[in-house]
C-alpha cells in the first residue's frame, strides 16, 4: 500500500479548498433550490462571437498558436485597452494571451515573487489569491476591508499591512464579492505608497466593464503605475465567455517575458477557436457589453431595493454583479444562516466567509440572474428573514 500523505506536495496538501465548492456541493444534492450563487453571466456568449469562433473551426484552424497568443488578438487586447481605458501597451512584448484570468494570476504570481516575499491580500476577495501567492512560494498578508469604507482599501490599511518584506499587492476592484469599486483619486492615493515603497500591483480588473454610475479607472492608467503594475482580465464576464477560458496580462516586458517562460511550459497556448472568437468580441462587442450591464443594472437595482426592504444592511454595490449584505445581526455565523435558508427556503447565496475572514457576518449574492428569478428568491428570503425576527 502506498501512504499518500508521504508522496504529496505538502505546499498542496496544506492549502484548503475553495470554500464556495463545499456549499455547490450541498446545492447539487437539493431539488427546487433558487441559487444566486454563480459568478458568472447567465447571458450566451453574443451569436457574432460564437460564429466567429465556429468560423475559425470551418476555416480548419485547429492548430496551437503562438505560445503568446495570435498577434492578432494581441493586438485587439490593446485597442480595447486603449479605447476603454486610455492604457497604452505594445502587443509584441506586453501582452500575453492567458487561459481566464485566472492562469494571469497564478503566472503573475510565480514570476515574480521569491521565497518569503509578502503578497498584501485585501479581503473578503476572490477565493484564489492567497492560495495562489502561497504555492509560488509569497506569504499572503490579509488586509480585512471594511462595510463602513464600502469595502475599499484605505491608504492607512495599506500602511499597516507593509513591511521590508512586501513584494506584492493585489487590487482586486471591481470586487468579487463585494461590488466594492476604487475611484481615481482613492487609487492615486495608493499609488503613492507603492511608488514610495517600490511595490508590484497585481491589478484584476476582470470585471472592469461592470460598473455603475462611475466609469473605472485602471491602476496602470495612472502616473508612473504602468512600470510596476501586472494588470490581469479577461473576457469571461464582459462578454458572457466564461467556458471560452480566455484572458490575458499585460506587464512591462521584462515581466512578461518571464511569464510567458512559465505559460510556454504548462499551457502551450490558450485555446485557438477561442482566441479567434476574442478577436470579434474585443473588435466588435462594444454594444454586448452596453447591452448586458444595463441588463444587470436594472437587477441590481432590483435586489438592492429587496435586501433594503427586509431590513438588511448593504450599500449599493458600484461594480461586478454581487451584492454583499450584512446578515450578522440574526445571531448566525454566515455559514449557519446561509445553510438555515438553504434547507429551510431552497434559496442558496454563498457565506462571506468564504471569500475570507472579514467576511464573516456577510453573505455573497449574485444578480447574474433573471429578473424573474431574482424576484422569487427574494419572496423566499422575505419569508425566512420574517421568521427570524
Ligand atoms: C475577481 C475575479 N478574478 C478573476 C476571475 C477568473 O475568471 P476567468 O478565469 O474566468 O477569467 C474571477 C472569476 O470568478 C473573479 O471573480
Amino acid at each position: 500500500m502506498i501512504d499518500y500523505s508521504k508522496i504529496l506536495s505538502s505546499k498542496v496538501t496544506s492549502i484548503k479548498p475553495s470554500g464556495i465548492r463545499k456549499f455547490f456541493d450541498i446545492l447539487d444534492e437539493m431539488d427546487d433550490v433558487i441559487s444566486l450563487t454563480v459568478g458568472q453571466p447567465d447571458f450566451d456568449t453574443p451569436w457574432h462571437i460564437r460564429e466567429a469562433g465556429i468560423n475559425s473551426l470551418e476555416d480548419g484552424r485547429t492548430y496551437y498558436t503562438s505560445n503568446s497568443g495570435l498577434l492578432e488578438f494581441r493586438r485587439e487586447v490593446c485597442n480595447y485597452l486603449e479605447r476603454r481605458f486610455g492604457l497604452s501597451y505594445t502587443p509584441e512584448t506586453e501582452v500575453l494571451c492567458t487561459v481566464g484570468g485566472s492562469e494571469a494570476i497564478d503566472l503573475a504570481m510565480r514570476a515574480v515573487l521569491e521565497p518569503g516575499d509578502e503578497v498584501i491580500v485585501v479581503e473578503p476577495s476572490f477565493v484564489c489569491y492567497g492560495p495562489l501567492a502561497s504555492l509560488a512560494g509569497g506569504i499572503p498578508v490579509v488586509v480585512n476591508t471594511e462595510l463602513k469604507d464600502k469595502f475599499k482599501l484605505t491608504p492607512e490599511k495599506l500602511l499597516a499591512a507593509i513591511s521590508d518584506k512586501t513584494k506584492m499587492l493585489i487590487l482586486p476592484y471591481p470586487s468579487n464579492p463585494t461590488g466594492g469599486i476604487m475611484t481615481k483619486e482613492e487609487l492615486e492615493k495608493i499609488a503613492d505608497i507603492v511608488r514610495e515603497r517600490n511595490i508590484i500591483v497585481l491589478s484584476d480588473e476582470i470585471y472592469a466593464e461592470l460598473t455603475y454610475g462611475k466609469k473605472h479607472v485602471s491602476f496602470a492608467s495612472l502616473p508612473g503605475m504602468k512600470e510596476r503594475t501586472i494588470l490581469v482580465s479577461g473576457l469571461s464576464k464582459a462578454y458572457a465567455m466564461t467556458g471560452w477560458r480566455l484572458g490575458y496580462a499585460c506587464a512591462p516586458k521584462e515581466i512578461m517575458q518571464q511569464m510567458v517562460k512559465l505559460h510556454q511550459y504548462a499551457i502551450m497556448c490558450a485555446p485557438t477557436t477561442s482566441q479567434y472568437a476574442g478577436i470579434e468580441a474585443l473588435r466588435n462587442g462594444d454594444e454586448d457589453i452596453e447591452f448586458m450591464k444595463e441588463s444587470y443594472d436594472q437587477r441590481r437595482k432590483l435586489i438592492h431595493a429587496g435586501l433594503k426592504k427586509m431590513g438588511l444592511d448593504s450599500f449599493e454595490p458600484e461594480g461586478a454583479f454581487y451584492i454583499f449584505p450584512n446578515i450578522g445581526k440574526f445571531g448566525m455565523t454566515s455559514e449557519e444562516f446561509c445553510e438555515k435558508l438553504l434547507y429551510s427556503k431552497h434559496v442558496a447565496i454563498v457565506p462571506g466567509t468564504a471569500f475570507g475572514e472579514s467576511g464573516e457576518g456577510f453573505a455573497r449574492i449574485s444578480y447574474a440572474y433573471s429578473v424573474e428569478h431574482i424576484k422569487k428568491a427574494l419572496e423566499r428570503m422575505e419569508e425566512f428573514i420574517e421568521a427570524l425576527k
